[in-house]
């Protein structure tokens, strides 16, 4: 049976009381599956104490981080350095479509930050939202670690996903182009739908935006995917 990866993006959501509240929510329910990797990124000032939650409670979850800066330490600010990411979290979501749009991030920009989380141990979740996007992704650097996650715009926070055949065949076109990388899919996945995303073969799991909030949804996210 494949590995699924499921993956939870809070966005610029949830505050530190709410972030444990969440935790202890998910916490009621058996999460320990040997096929499922689970993925919180949360923002990055939750980092600290999801990873504290996840150590009392010996759970599996692993933490990403939802962006990464271009540069290494030092005169940047406001940025938050691969090598600081490493301290709390296991992956990094890289290219994020709310990125490209709203803070103007293009393909050098997207780039360097893929180098940055390959250099610091990080494994991107490089997000595109068509095929296109694949062209301009530096090459040289791919190796086994990279995730790559389909979200076409028109399915993010809509309500209206792709079809799983049309997120499954660019899925296939993914694992074409770039070699031996995951492929997820991700816009408007609930409870209801997922199974019919985890359930195509070319796709090795899903990015989950606002379902992931709600404690309850995610968790059904994660039995049903
Ligand atoms: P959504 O967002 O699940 O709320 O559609 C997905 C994403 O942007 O990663």
């Amino acid at each position: 049976m494949k590995k699924l990866y499921i993956v939870g993006n809070w966005k610029s959501n949830k505050t530190e009381s709410e972030t444990i509240s969440w935790f202890q929510r998910l916490m009621i329910n058996d999460l320990r599956f040997t096929n499922k990797e689970i993925i919180v990124c949360p923002s990055f000032t939750m980092l600290p104490i999801l990873k504290s939650l996840i150590i009392n409670h010996k759970s599996s979850i692993k933490l990403g981080a939802q962006d990464i800066s271009p540069f290494e330490d030092g005169p940047y600010t406001g940025e938050v350095n691969g090598k600081q990411i490493k301290e709390f979290a296991d992956y990094v979501i890289i290219g994020h479509s709310e990125r490209r749009s709203h803070f103007g991030e293009e393909e050098g920009m997207v780039n360097k930050k893929l180098e940055m989380g390959f250099k610091y141990g990080l494994i991107p979740i490089l997000c595109v939202s068509d095929t296109t996007q694949l062209q301009t992704i530096n090459h040289e650097p791919i190796t086994n670690n990279l995730i790559v996650a389909y979200e076409p715009l028109f399915a993010i926070g809509t309500g209206s996903p792709d079809t799983p055949e049309n997120a499954d065949s660019i899925a296939f076109t993914i694992k074409k182009e770039l070699g031996n990388v995951l492929a997820l899919y991700g816009g408007s996945v609930k409870e209801t739908n997922v199974n019919s995303f985890t359930s195509k073969s070319n796709i090795d799991g899903i990015l989950v935006g606002g379902a992931s909030l709600d404690p309850k949804e995610f968790v059904n996210i994660i039995h049903n995917a």
